[in-house]
């Protein structure tokens, strides 16, 4: 297939349905013009930003969300996978007002945390955790914990993925830079190095100098690498954090063995083993990814998913390395613990996102995975399907993805055009091709068609 053809075509799409988005959205671009005013970009969060601008969204119940004009979507964003339990689940919203009853905030632990805390700990396999307020804390504070108890300051991660915004995890977060333009540079050495460690620039501004050489980076599903820069610097390495799961570029998975090899590395070098499981936790089976993969890593972090929309968030692990949270490392916040998002959680976690919910959420995935594969079978564009659990995509490679390399080949252009396709036909998506799908336990075989028919018609436009 002529990709440059089929790039041109994307563009030619892109521009008419830009135009047409423009048209049926005048309340969202009024709310961009007004919020441009107050908030940067006119968003709250820079994943937020939207090209014209965001479809602005007022509201959402079940599989549904609504925008500020009034139009109806079936919601396939899901809050960038935290919303699994779809919107205004009865048992999440009862849980919610319960609490709004009888206290909304103490900062004091209650009898819900510790029972959220064993929930957490039974399903993840977790000797003990500790409750921040997103991922981006739970990360922070795992990398904290694993310097305090190795007395290192080095940490691995890998190129191209994503662990929130404190600055040592800000290195190498390459699909998150596409707003700055620098999608394709890797940095440091690596452009002419794949296969090796490196050192490299930050990819966000406002990152210290003297941080620079404390994050290593690898590449994913690559051992050897790790091994390779263990060898040389393990003893100053304290931890190596990874998402088990690549969930910022599609959905790439580890190859057989590799989770494992990456443990006993860690093990043979005193390091700690971190799974980042903040999108991959709630998402990809009951257990996350730890059972999915039947690997445990020595600390995981969680977010998103387990909080049932509320916003909450969750490290833990050994003990014996959580232990050093009561020897002199920080790890305090005065909302940890906040009733609110701990009714929510334990909602979800115990009432809705039960084992049976996994197994319902699988075969909901495979159908819309399979109902896109065909679509691209049929008309032959360069694409793949991924799918595990609730989260899923459409990658624009033919074969699957290793690691961020090879998301680099994919292309770009025909996501975005498909992204505004798929808007004005009333399927609500992730604005960037890092992330695509998150299905919820509201939805139907109903809403997966909706998707699987407006996606067809996007494969065979793009090829008529
Ligand atoms: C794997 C991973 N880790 C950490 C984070 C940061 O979480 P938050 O946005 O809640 O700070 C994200 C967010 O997308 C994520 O996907």
């Amino acid at each position: 297939m002529d990709v440059e053809r089929l790039k041109a075509r994307a563009e030619e799409i892109g521009e008419r349905e830009n135009a047409r988005l423009r048209e049926r959205t005048p309340e969202s671009a009024k709310l961009y013009e007004r919020a441009l005013k107050s908030l940067p970009a006119g968003v709250a969060s820079n994943f937020q930003a939207g090209d014209p601008y965001p479809v602005y969204l007022s509201r959402g119940k079940g599989s549904r969300v609504w925008d500020v004009d009034g139009t109806e979507y079936v919601d396939f964003h899901g809050g960038f996978g935290v919303n699994v339990v779809g919107h205004a689940h009865p048992k999440i919203v009862e849980a919610i007002r319960r609490v709004a009853d009888q206290g909304i905030h103490f900062a004091v632990t209650t009898p819900a945390t510790v029972e959220i805390a064993e929930a957490v700990c039974e399903r993840f396999q977790l000797d003990q955790v500790r409750f921040v307020n997103s991922g981006t804390e739970a990360t922070m504070d795992a990398i904290r914990v694993a310097r305090a108890a190795t007395g290192r300051d080095r940490i691995v991660k890998m190129e191209g993925s994503y662990h929130g915004h404190h600055d040592v995890v800000l290195f190498s977060v390459v699909p998150e830079a596409d707003t700055l333009g620098v999608r394709y540079d890797v940095g440091g050495e690596a452009a002419d190095s794949a296969g090796t460690a490196y050192t490299t620039r930050p990819t966000s501004k406002g990152v210290p100098k003297s941080m620079w050489s404390d994050t290593i980076i690898v590449p994913f599903n690559d051992a050897v690498a790790l091994e390779e820069v263990c060898r040389e610097h393990g003893d100053e390495i304290a931890c190596v954090i990874l998402e088990p799961v690549m969930m910022n570029i599609g959905l790439v998975v580890p190859q057989p063995g590799y989770l494992q090899a990456l443990r006993d590395i860690c093990d043979r070098h005193g390091i700690v083993l971190i799974f980042d499981e903040v999108k991959c936790g709630g998402t990809i089976a009951y257990g996350g990814a730890t059972e999915r993969f039947g690997v445990r890593p020595h600390l995981a972090c969680f977010a998103k998913a387990i909080g049932g929309g509320a916003t909450i968030g969750a490290f833990g692990g050994e003990a014996r390395i959580m232990e050093v949270v009561t020897k002199g490392a920080a790890q305090q916040g005065t909302f940890n613990g906040n009733p609110l998002s701990v009714a929510a959680g334990l909602a979800a976690l115990t009432q809705v996102l039960t084992r049976d919910a996994y197994e319902g959420l699988a075969k909901m995935g495979t159908l819309l995975a399979e109902g896109c594969q065909r679509a691209i079978d049929d008309t032959g564009i360069p694409a793949h399907t991924m799918d595990l659990g609730a989260k899923g995509c459409v990658s624009y490679r033919k074969e699957p993805l290793r690691n961020y390399r090879d998301f680099l080949e994919t292309i770009p252009e025909l996501f975005y055009a498909s992204y505004t396709w798929m808007v004005n036909r009333g399927v609500f998506m992730t604005p960037g091709d890092e992330e695509q799908w998150t299905i919820s336990v509201q939805h139907t075989e109903e809403d997966i068609a909706r998707y699987v028919d407006a996606f067809g018609e996007f494969c065979a436009e793009l090829v008529s």
